[in-house]
């Protein structure tokens, strides 16, 4: 059989997104807003289960990483001492007659060029080399650096000294809080500070369904240490970034460690390993591990006056902690997720209604998957509708469950299986006499008959809880 193309793969996970209340486009009933995606339903348990796996494995089950919710905007000052003012920017380049823009870097990659570690300047120098034209083909405006920070206005007068910038990463609140954290919560180092949130990028080209958006959520952990120790955390924390691939069904052969180059490093960072996942659509950036040195908090210490040293308690040294910095992507986690669960199968036989030659199961980790059980009558006749009522009712109680009476046994079996539910159980006429259901798992179709009153002990032992 031939192997169905890249192309036709992401069409199929994004039309299942959306045929299935996944994710869909935003603002949808006004023509949408370019690259702005909604939640729905299930969308927002996937990523709620992933976030709340995340805080489990790196906050709550560690005694040496506490958490923050920082606010979105921040005193615009941390952004000029953190060097985004003066350094996040993307080359621009526009089309003369269509006025559409590109990230310069993109374009000269489409040519074969290899642009890591090129300067800004270089990349200018290959735009008349090449005689680099629009892929319209039409003449480009000369390359401009582009900010990529929102700016909006804090207050009722659109001043330059009322300017903000939404934050473009969550790592700064971390750093601007360090010393009331490290006090307030009784840290000594090595200790870490880890967010959940939003970040904004006015990204020139974004694209590939979730994968690049102007509005993000990003996990990132701080962490620091004493300048010594810096090389033994940064293997700790890569390390603790390829166990957390496990976790989320990510497979090993889809993944790139790349070490970047010095000329290729964001302006704070002395060492980079950036985790690469092949999606249908390339390989392409889904993590990055970065030593910061102690760039933010010298530059904080410096802008506010503050003095943000560490004092050892057992040892009196005072030293400015150098930061190791793991950061994970939300919704490229989550599409990571989905094309690793994706799977789409010949009809299987043995389950009634099979008219059909197709059939898509996301194969989801059952810690994540959005509902881990639903509850089917095989008719809505009473006494059937009923007790699956009640099962379905005991076991929200504690798990995500959903309760289908709607249409053949075959085609609900279908819907669980596309949205990546672990089991069905159902209910038939035996039930009625043996107080009895059978369940159905996902992956092996293996069905069990448990008894009614067992069910959430039987479930308790199936890993379904985060
Ligand atoms: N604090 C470090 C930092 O922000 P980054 O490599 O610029 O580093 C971290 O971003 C992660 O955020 C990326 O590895 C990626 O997973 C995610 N990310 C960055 N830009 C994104 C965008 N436009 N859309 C979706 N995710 C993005």
């Amino acid at each position: 059989m031939a192997k169905p193309d890249a192309n036709s793969i992401m069409e199929k996970i994004t039309s299942l997104c959306k045929r299935r209340g996944f994710i869909f486009p935003g603002s949808d009933i006004y023509g949408g807003l370019a690259n702005s995606w909604d939640y729905g339903p299930l969308g927002v348990e996937l990523k709620n289960n992933i976030k709340k796996l995340w805080w489990k494995t790196f906050v709550q089950e560690r005694d040496d990483v506490v958490g923050l919710d920082a606010a979105l905007i921040m005193n615009p000052k941390v952004w000029q001492a953190s060097g985004h003012v003066a350094n996040f920017n993307d080359p621009l380049v526009e089309d003369k007659k269509t006025n559409e823009r590109y990230r310069l870097d993109h374009l000269l990659e489409e040519k074969g060029v290899n642009v890591n570690g090129l300067s800004f300047d270089d990349m200018v120098a290959k735009v008349s080399e090449l005689n680099l034209k629009s892929p319209k083909g039409n003449e480009l405006t000369a390359p401009k650096q582009f900010n990529m920070m929102f700016q909006t206005h804090l207050g009722p007068t659109a001043d330059a000294e009322n300017t903000v910038y939404l934050r473009p990463e969550t790592a700064q609140g971390m750093f601007v809080d360090f010393k009331t954290i490290q006090e307030t919560a009784r840290q000594r180092i090595p200790f870490g500070i880890a967010q959940i949130g939003h970040a904004f990028r006015n990204e020139i080209t974004p694209g590939n369904f979730i994968f690049r958006t102007r509005e993000f959520e990003q996990m990132e952990i701080e962490f620091f240490v004493h300048p010594n120790d810096w090389e033994k955390w940064f293997e700790y924390w890569l390390d603790q970034q390829k166990n957390w691939l496990t976790q989320i069904g990510a497979k090993p052969e889809n993944l790139v460690f790349h070490e970047i180059a010095p000329e290729d490093r964001a302006h704070y960072s002395k060492r980079s390993v950036d985790t690469e996942y092949q999606f249908p659509f390339g390989l392409k950036e889904l993590y990055g591990i970065a030593y910061r040195t102690d760039f933010d908090l010298q530059a904080h210490s410096k802008a506010s006056k503050q003095d943000l040293q560490y004092r050892d308690p057992l040892t009196n040294e005072v030293f400015m902690p150098h930061c190791i910095e793991p950061t994970w992507g939300l919704n490229r986690t989550l599409l990571v997720v989905l094309c690793s669960a994706f799977e789409e199968l010949d009809a299987r036989s043995g389950e009634e209604d099979t008219v059909h030659e197709k059939e898509y199961i996301l194969r989801l980790p059952k810690k994540l998957a959005p509902i881990k059980m639903a509850v089917l009558p095989l008719s809505k006749k009473e006494p059937l509708s009923t007790i699956g009522h009640e099962i379905a009712n005991k076991l929200k109680k504690s798990w995500m469950c959903q309760y289908d009476e709607t249409g053949s046994i075959g085609k609900r079996y279908r819907r669980q299986d596309e949205i990546g539910t672990p089991y069905c159980i159902t209910i038939d006429f035996d039930t009625v006499e043996d107080r009895k259901v059978t369940v159905r798992d996902r992956d092996t179709m293996a069905q069990e008959r448990v008894a009614i009153d067992e069910l959430v002990e039987w479930f308790n032992g199936k890993g379904l809880t985060i």
